[in-house]
Order: structure tokens, then C-alpha cells, then sequence
């Protein structure tokens, strides 16, 4: 049994993430999470929504909300929707929470001990018409390395980019639209990145088992020369972690707070001290601390190809220079973008299908599969609706679900509703069961890989094999004249249902639970040798035929959503 730290990228706080969102980080971890548990490993699984910075402050105006009071009423909506996917965190934080105030601090005057914080005053973007100095992401403009037109002050999201509000070409006020924007002497914190510029490409070049993806997009931003420029920590804002507070070892910060990009990772720590404070566990420094127990922990991040330059440099960068014992990244796992029908998904402009409108429409598990058997690994991947209804309707309706409900219901019609006794093995089943255990294992490979497309695929597979059993072994011929064979064909059709319950879980949770409750197999251990797994209903074991697992999608259904989510959300 080993010890995994698993963190799914945290998201912003403002407003309801769409199906994009989703299945670039929060989902995925959780499938990793609910893998690893089902191994027996101990699994600490943290998630929290990123509060702090512009966008927080944007919406609660937008809103016409305190953004202390925005920020709450949106933990507790992104909380409810996370329950509705199922999405297993141990605890869902909040990057406000005190515990992050104090470790960023803390963090901070780390940093300056090492010499790795810098005083820079500088000429930054005010805003005439807003009298206001204007940080990062109240500005946009065009972008400098690709030319995208609306690029924010602090990245682009086009290219990826990360971007000083200077950088941008054509700029303009987010507040106002106004473009007189003149530049203003102030004050702030600079983390040297620079000097640990060889440290981290040497711990990056070390990565040789992550994901080109990941690896890819950190050697552009350390080689291209500016990647790993000294970068602002502070902003001109008051919702945020204090800049000047007691102890700090510089004067003049009054009224700025760190950059958004500092303290949401640092969230990722402090979420495990929430966790422990919630009562939830007691001791979050075995997780975290290196010189507390942490060296034995897999730590993984999951997490969208926009987040991986502050994953791989920008914390690493803030962990490494500290000089504390804290656990650094072992594995981080990225994912390209989920395009909507044609388009990008888009939060700003309410393009695509939400979470709570998701759940609105079907139940978690039917979006979890296509979801994660479509998850945007090798390239970018699109949702169609058509695409979602051909999916649901093959592999869950009809591979699982019509497995499923015929071998329960012949049983229930000839047997009765227990596992009926009679008969043993043949060749065919033999066969089966070692096509199963290959299949096990190669499932079991692309799980514990991240591989979570290819392992949708296996599972799929493993599906399809007890389909062909049962269509080729045909039970409902074989009773006419050999019962006893019918019998043990039947038997070995009730454990796969138990057998498919087990291995589906990481995926769709509430049909794995529904399955192992009709078979009275709550509990169900992961298969250790499928031959022996396979046959742990023992005959007179009673089970209760399921009710309808999965309904398929009707064309009118389809056609109803297509319009419904065809626009923008109001
Ligand atoms: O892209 C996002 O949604 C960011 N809020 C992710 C932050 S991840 C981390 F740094 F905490
Ligand atoms: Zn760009």
C-alpha cells in the first residue's frame, strides 16, 4: 500500500465551470483517486476554489456583491455541483481560507531569507477614467507573441503565453473599455525566478516519464529565453492575501496583495491543513513535509494545458526557493482543450454546456463516460451531441446496460432470484476468463498510467467480451437441453455483472454502487485474480434484478438539447 497526494487543478471562482473545465482536471483526478482507493492505497485527494485576483473581484461587481460574500455563495454552488459529479475530494478548501493567508506569507518571507524577492518600483498601467492603477487582468489587448486580440494582462489564452500587462499591444481597461490608460510609478515584489532557472530545468529534464504535453510547453517557457523571467508577485488590489503584514520583511506594501498565481498553488498545502482543521484527518504534514514523512508519497496534479506553466516553473519555483522541506510535484498529468460543437467552450461568454446544466439533463455517470473516454489527451477533442447520444446509447446502454438486464432477468425467469447451482467450466469459459484476466491487466496498466482514454477503451472491451460470452454461450437455448450447463452459464453471467461493477467504479460510481447493491456484493474487493473473482457469487447468493441502468437517448431528446445549449447562456 502506498501513499498518493493527488490535487486537481482549483477553479476560479467565478461562476459555474463548463464540461471543458471538467474534464481537463477535476474529473480525471478523480478517477486516479477513486482508482488508487480501490487498490487499498491511502489516497489524500484535495481540490478548492481559487478566490482570490480579478476575476473573483470582476464577478462579485458583476454580481453587485461584496466579494467576500460572492466568493462564499460560489464555494458553496461549486461544492454541490462537484457532489453532483460524484467528484470524491477529500476536501474542497477555499485559497481565502486563513491557512492560505498565513502559509503565502509565510512563503513569502521564505523566499526573502533566500534572497529571492526583490523591491522593484516600477511604471505600471493606471487607468484615467477609472483612477485606478490597473493590474493584470483588468487589462486586455492583442497578444504580442501570436497576435489573439483579447489576451489578458497576465497570459494569453491563445498561445499560453504568460504576459505582463506591458506586453500587450492596443490596451484597454476591463472596467471602463477606456483606453487612456497612462503609466504610474509604484512599488512592488519580484520573485527572482531567474536564479533557479538551472535548478528547475534540471528537475524538468529529470521528468523523463511525464507526459510530452507537460514536459513540452515547460522547456518552451524555460528556452525561449523569457520564460523564466523575474515575475511580479504583487497587485494592486484589496481582495487577496495581505502584501504587508507582521513580520514582513519590507515596508510600503500597504494596500497591495500577492498575485493570484502565487497564493492558488500554495492552496494546494494549506487545503491539507483545511482538511485536518475540518476534522477530516490529523495530520496534513505527512503529506506535505518531507522531513515529516512526505518523501514516501506519489504526489500527481491534474490539470489543463493553460495551467501547466505556473505548475512547472512558477510553483516549483516557489517551493525549491523557499529552501523548506516541502514536497514537490512527481507526476503532472495535462490535457488539451474540449472544444463545444464547432467552437471553444467559454465561461466569459457562456458557450457550451455547464455543469449544472449538465446534471440538469442526465445523471453524473452518463457525462463521466463520455467525458473521460473522450478526454482531450493526444490533442484537442470536440463534444458533439451527436457524438454523446451514439456513446451513451452503444457502450452504456447497449454493452453494459443490456448485459446486464437480460442475464439478470433469464435467471430471475428460470432460476429464480439466486445464483443457480449446476455445472462447471468449459473451454469457452476458460477462454473467457483468461481474454478477461489480459484485459484486467492491461486495464490496470493504463489506470495506474493516467492513460484515461485508453483505459475507457479497455474497460469498454472488458464489457464487450461478456457480451460475446453471452451471445455465443446463449443460456436461453443451452436451458432446453442441458440445465445444469445453463445453470453454471448463468452463474458465471451474474459475476461478471459483479466483476464489471468492480473495475467500472473509478468511472460511473453510481452504477458500479447500484450493480454491486442488486448482487448483494456491496463492498466487492478489486479482482486480485479474475478466475477467482469470477466465481465469488456462489451459488443460492441472492440478487435482485436492477432497475433500468442506463435509458438510451432518443433522437427527440437529442434534437431538444442541440437548440437548448445552441446559444449563449444568459
Ligand atoms: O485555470 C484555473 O482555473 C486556475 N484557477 C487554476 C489554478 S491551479 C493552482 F494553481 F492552484
Ligand atoms: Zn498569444
Amino acid at each position: 500500500m502506498a501513499r498518493h497526494l493527488i490535487t486537481s487543478a482549483i477553479p476560479y471562482i467565478n461562476g459555474i465551470k463548463h464540461l471543458g473545465n471538467l474534464v481537463g482536471s477535476q474529473l480525471p483526478a478523480d478517477l486516479y483517486a477513486r482508482y488508487l482507493r480501490a487498490r487499498g492505497h491511502e489516497v489524500l485527494f484535495l481540490c478548492a476554489t481559487d478566490e482570490h485576483g480579478t476575476p473573483a473581484e470582476l464577478a462579485a461587481a458583476k454580481a453587485g456583491k461584496p466579494v467576500a460574500e460572492y466568493c462564499a455563495e460560489m464555494h458553496a454552488v461549486q461544492a454541490r455541483i462537484a457532489d453532483g459529479f460524484r467528484l470524491s475530494f477529500d476536501h474542497f478548501g477555499r485559497s481565502s481560507s486563513p491557512q492560505n493567508r498565513a502559509l503565502t506569507q509565510s512563503f513569502a518571507v521564505a523566499l526573502a531569507k533566500a534572497g529571492l524577492i526583490r523591491e522593484v518600483t516600477e511604471k505600471q498601467m493606471y487607468s484615467v477614467a477609472d483612477a485606478r492603477f490597473l493590474p493584470d487582468r483588468y487589462i486586455e489587448g492583442t497578444c504580442p507573441n501570436c497576435g489573439f486580440d483579447s489576451a489578458r494582462g497576465d497570459q494569453c489564452d491563445n498561445c499560453t503565453k504568460q504576459l505582463d500587462p506591458t506586453d500587450l499591444i492596443n490596451p484597454r481597461s476591463v472596467i471602463s473599455g477606456s483606453t487612456d490608460l497612462e503609466l504610474r510609478e509604484t512599488k512592488h515584489l519580484y520573485l527572482r525566478q531567474s536564479a533557479l532557472k538551472d535548478e528547475l530545468a534540471a528537475w524538468i529534464d529529470s521528468k523523463s516519464d511525464w507526459p510530452i504535453l507537460t514536459t513540452s510547453i515547460a522547456k518552451k517557457w524555460l528556452n525561449d529565453g523569457d520564460g523564466l523571467q523575474d515575475r511580479g508577485i504583487t497587485r494592486d488590489l484589496h481582495w487577496g492575501v495581505p502584501a504587508q503584514f507582521e513580520g514582513a520583511p519590507w515596508t510600503g506594501m500597504e494596500g497591495k496583495v500577492f498575485y493570484v498565481w502565487f497564493d492558488a498553488p500554495i492552496e494546494y498545502i494549506a487545503c491539507a491543513q483545511e482538511w485536518v482543521d475540518a476534522g477530516k484527518g490529523d495530520d496534513w504534514e505527512r503529506w506535505w513535509r518531507t522531513d515529516k514523512g512526505a518523501d514516501d508519497v506519489t504526489y500527481t496534479q491534474f490539470m489543463g494545458k493553460d495551467n501547466v506553466p505556473f505548475h512547472t516553473l512558477s510553483f516549483p519555483a516557489t517551493i525549491l526557493g523557499s529552501n523548506e522541506p516541502w514536497k514537490l510535484v512527481d507526476y503532472i498529468k495535462s490535457f488539451n482543450y474540449l472544444n463545444y460543437d464547432g467552437g471553444q467552450f467559454s465561461t466569459s461568454r457562456g458557450r457550451g454546456v455547464f455543469m449544472d446544466q449538465a446534471l440538469e439533463i442526465l445523471p453524473p455517470d452518463y457525462w463521466r463516460w463520455w467525458l473521460l473516454s473522450h478526454a482531450p489527451e493526444t490533442s484537442d477533442a470536440e463534444f458533439t451531441w451527436e457524438n454523446f447520444q451514439a456513446s451513451v446509447n452503444k457502450d452504456l446502454a447497449d454493452v453494459l446496460g443490456n448485459f446486464v438486464s437480460r442475464i439478470t432477468k433469464f435467471c430471475r425467469a428460470k432460476f429464480g432470484e439466486t445464483v443457480p447451482d449446476g455445472g462447471v467450466w468449459g473451454e469457452q469459459e476458460l477462454t473467457l476468463v483468461n481474454a478477461l484476466a489480459t484485459r484486467l491487466a492491461a486495464y490496470e496498466t493504463l489506470m495506474a498510467d493516467k492513460e484515461v482514454r485508453k483505459a475507457a477503451g479497455e474497460l469498454r472491451a472488458i464489457w464487450v467480451l461478456g457480451n460475446e460470452y453471452l451471445q455465443s454461450a446463449a443460456p436461453w437455448t443451452t436451458i432446453k437441453t442441458d440445465t445444469d450447463r445453463a445453470a453454471m452459464q448463468t452463474r458465471l453471467g451474474l459475476n461478471l455483472i459483479r466483476f464489471y461493477a468492480v473495475l467500472s467504479q473509478p468511472f460511473i460510481p453510481d452504477a458500479a454502487a447500484e450493480l454491486l447493491t442488486a448482487m448483494r456484493a456491496e463492498g466487492a474487493p478489486w479482482p486480485e485474480d479474475a478466475g477467482v473473482a469470477l466465481a465469488a457469487l456462489a451459488p443460492g447468493h441472492g440478487f435482485a434484478v436492477p432497475e433500468v441502468t442506463f435509458a438510451k437517448i432518443a433522437d427527440e431528446q437529442r434534437e431538444d438539447w442541440q437548440t437548448r445549449f445552441a446559444g449563449l447562456r444568459g
